[in-house]
């Protein structure tokens, strides 16, 4: 079993680990596999693991009564969710579904609580990314009510840009893997308003659009922009 070593330490919870600790946490671990399109989990399900992206990306998501659905975060390698409910044992707070396939390290609750209790350095590591977690979520708060689609849109892509970007002589490749809805749930705004926006940054030269994924070519009007 391939188990992307370097991957996993970069994970909150392995990055303190010594390599005697990370093995031993290891073999607690099981390997999930998903199919484009797999949902792993339901918002309201009962959570009793936390997981690992090994490969490939996921997005969390939660619906509305009306079906509307509201993009919380898209997720890829080297990062973690399903940590809620591991230290509030309730429901799961959103859905998880495989954006392309993917590969996660599967981690039981029971056996983290158990593993934390003797390792604050690792619980401490958990804790900044529970932070930095709600310091998004405030930002990305702050931006439904005070900043216009546009620049939401400006700054979604420069998330996307931190978290999948690759820089090449051409420009910033972002392959987010999104399609035009995806992208409008992660904006909170219609399809509409958000392409409207998408074609006028391209039209000034700021980006290339191309199927789920863009070329950055001006990151610092694109920056301005989402100020
Ligand atoms: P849990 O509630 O167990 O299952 C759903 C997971 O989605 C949750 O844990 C978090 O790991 C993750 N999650 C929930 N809200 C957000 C958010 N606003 N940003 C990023 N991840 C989130």
């Amino acid at each position: 079993m391939v188990w992307h070593d370097d991957i996993l330490s970069r994970a909150p919870l392995f990055h303190a680990l010594d390599e005697e600790g990370a093995r031993a946490l290891r073999a607690g671990t099981e390997q999930v596999r998903l199919a484009r399109g797999d949902r792993l989990f339901d918002e309201g399900d009962a959570g009793d693991r936390l997981y690992v992206i090994l490969d490939g990306k996921i997005k969390l998501t939660r619906a509305a009564s009306d079906g509307r659905e509201n993009l919380l975060s898209v997720l890829g390698p080297g990062e973690m969710f399903g940590e809620l409910s591991l230290f509030d044992p309730r429901p799961r707070t959103a859905a998880a579904v495989a954006v392309t396939d993917a590969t996660l390290a599967a981690l039981a609750h029971d056996h983290l609580r158990q593993w934390l209790t003797g390792r604050p350095d690792v619980a401490m590591h958990l804790l900044r990314a529970l932070a930095q977690r709600l310091r998004r979520a405030n930002d990305v708060m702050a931006d439904l009510v005070f900043t216009d689609v546009p620049g939401r849109v400006a700054k979604a892509l420069l998330d996307l840009a931190g978290r999948f970007g690759v820089e090449q002589e051409s420009g910033l490749h972002v392959h987010h893997d999104l399609t035009q809805e995806e992208l409008a749930q992660l904006v909170g705004a219609s399809r509409e308003t958000v392409n409207k926006a998408l074609a006028d940054f391209a039209s000034r030269g700021w980006l290339q659009l191309s199927a789920k994924s863009v070329v950055i070519l001006d990151r610092e009007r694109l920056a301005k922009r989402a100020r």
